[in-house]
C-alpha cells in the first residue's frame, strides 16, 4: 500500500535529523547533524546549547534533503515528545511553519512510536515491512526503557517501565563516573568485551510486585560504589586497566540480563509473531546477540533496526508520522505544541498508551 510521502524532522535531544520517506516506506534520504561532540566537553546534554544548534541546523538539513527527494513530499511528521522541551520546540515550530507555508498536512509524533517502528526500516532503499501483529518490542534508549506491544497499523501499548533510570542513562552515567567519552553506551560496550563480567560483584534489582518494571539505579550506584573503592579510572582504549574492563563487562551482563528478564511472561501473555528492539541501547553487541539467542529459544522470528537507526534519526519519524497519517491522525499547525513528557499522547486515533498488564 503506498502512503504519503514523508519529511520527518526529529529534534527531542542532542541529534538533529531530517528524512524523506517514499510511499512505501523505503528511506529515500536520512541526514542527521550530530551535536554528541559538542556536549561531550559538558559531560552531558546541555538543553539551551542543545535548542540554538537545532535551530542552525534544521534550515539547510531540510533544504538538503527536498534537494535530493527524488518526487514533491505530502505530509510532515514532527517529533512533538518526548523530550526536551526546548529542543523540541524548536521542531515543531520549524515543521508547523514549513506544512502551513506549503499547505501540506502534518502529524505530530511520539518518539517512542519513532523508535518502535525502526526495526521494520531498511537503509539499503528497501520498501518498509509490515509489522507483524503483535509484535513484541523493547524500546531502550538514554531516556526510556519499555517492552510494548505493537499492532499491524503502528499503534502500541506498553507493558512495562522502569521506576529510575533508564538503561542507557546507567550506561552514560556508570561511563562518566569513569570520566570515560560521553555518550558511555558505545564506549561501554568496545571495552566491555574484553572483560570478565565475574569478577566485581553485582546486584540485579528487581522491582518486588508483579508489574515487571525495571529499577537500574540500584545496579548503577553499586557499579560507581566499587569505581570509588578501587580507584578505577578508565582511559583512551588501549591503555584502559583490565579492572575496568572487568566491571564495565559485569555491568552490562547485568543490564541486559534485567532488560530480557520479562521476556518469557510477556511471551507467554501475548503471544507475540516477532520480537524487536530499539533505541540507542539496541546498538549494544551483546544485548542484540542476547535477543536473537532468546529469539531462537522462544521460536520467535527477532527484527532489529539497521545500527544507524538504533539511536535518534527522523527516519523512524517519518514512518511513524506516515503510519499516523494512514490512521487519519492530523494537526494543526497553528496548535501543535511541544510536550516533554513520556505520558504525552498524540491526538489521533490510537489504542491508549496505558499499561498493560
Ligand atoms: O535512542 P537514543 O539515541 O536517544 C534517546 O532517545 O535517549 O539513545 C541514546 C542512548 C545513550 O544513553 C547511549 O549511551 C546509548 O543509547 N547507547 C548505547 C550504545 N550505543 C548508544 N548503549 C549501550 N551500548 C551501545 N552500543
Ligand atoms: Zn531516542
Amino acid at each position: 500500500m503506498s502512503l504519503a510521502r514523508t519529511l520527518g524532522i526529529e529534534t527531542s535531544c542532542d541529534e538533529t535529523a531530517v528524512a524523506v520517506l517514499a510511499g512505501d516506506g523505503s528511506v529515500e534520504v536520512n541526514l542527521l547533524a550530530s551535536q554528541a561532540q559538542l556536549h561531550a566537553a559538558f559531560g552531558g546534554v546541555v538543553p539551551e546549547l542543545a535548542s540554538r544548534e537545532h535551530l542552525a541546523a534544521l534550515p539547510w538539513l531540510v533544504e538538503r534533503a527536498l534537494a535530493e527527494a527524488r518526487a514533491p513530499l505530502e505530509l510532515v511528521g514532527v517529533t512533538a515528545g518526548p523530550g526536551l522541551i526546548g529542543a523540541l520546540l524548536v521542531g515543531v515550530r520549524f515543521a508547523a511553519a514549513f506544512a502551513w507555508a506549503r499547505r501540506m498536512p502534518m502529524v505530530a509524533v511520539d518518539h517512542l512510536d519513532g523508535h518502535l517502528v525502526s526495526p521494520l526500516l531498511d537503509l539499503g532503499g528497501a520498501p518498509a515491512r509490515p509489522i507483524p501483529d503483535p509484535t513484541l518490542a523493547l524500546v531502550a534508549s538514554g531516556g526510556h526503557s519499555s517492552w510494548y506491544l505493537l499492532a499491524a497499523d503502528g499503534t502500541s501499548s506498553r507493558l512495562n517501565r522502569t521506576r529510575d533510570d533508564a538503561a542507557g542513562e546507567a550506561f552514560d552515567k556508570l561511563a562518566q563516573a569513569l570520566g570515560l567519552a560521553y555518550p558511555g553506551g558505545p564506549v561501554v560496550d568496545r571495552l566491555a568485551r574484553a572483560g570478565d563480567p565475574g569478577r566485581f560483584a553485582l546486584p540485579h534489582p528487581r522491582i518486588r510486585d508483579d508489574s515487571l518494571d525495571f529499577s537500574f539505579s540500584g545496579l548503577k550506584s553499586a557499579a560507581i560504589r566499587w569505581v570509588r573503592e578501587a580507584g578505577l579510572r578508565g582511559a583512551p582504549d588501549g591503555e584502559t586497566p583490565q579492572e575496568v574492563r572487568d566491571l564495565l563487562a559485569g555491568f552490562e551482563e547485568t543490564v541486559v540480563e534485567l532488560l530480557l528478564a520479562p521476556l518469557a511472561t510477556l511471551v507467554a501473555r501475548h503471544r507475540p509473531v516477532l520480537l524487536a528492539a530499539s533505541g540507542g541501547v539496541a546498538a549494544n553487541t551483546l544485548l542484540r546477540r542476547r535477543l536473537l539467542e532468546r529469539g531462537a529459544e522462544l521460536g520467535l522470528d527477532v527484527r532489529l533496526p539497521p545500527p544507524a537507526l538504533t539511536t535518534d534519526n527522523a527516519a523512524m519519524i517519518a514512518r511513524a508520522g506516515q503510519l499516523a497519517f494512514a490512521r487519519g491522525s492530523r494537526d494543526d499547525p497553528r496548535r501543535l505544541d511541544a510536550h516533554s513528557r513520556q505520558s504525552w499522547q498524540p491526538p489521533g486515533t490510537r489504542r491508549d498508551r496505558a499499561t498493560v498488564q
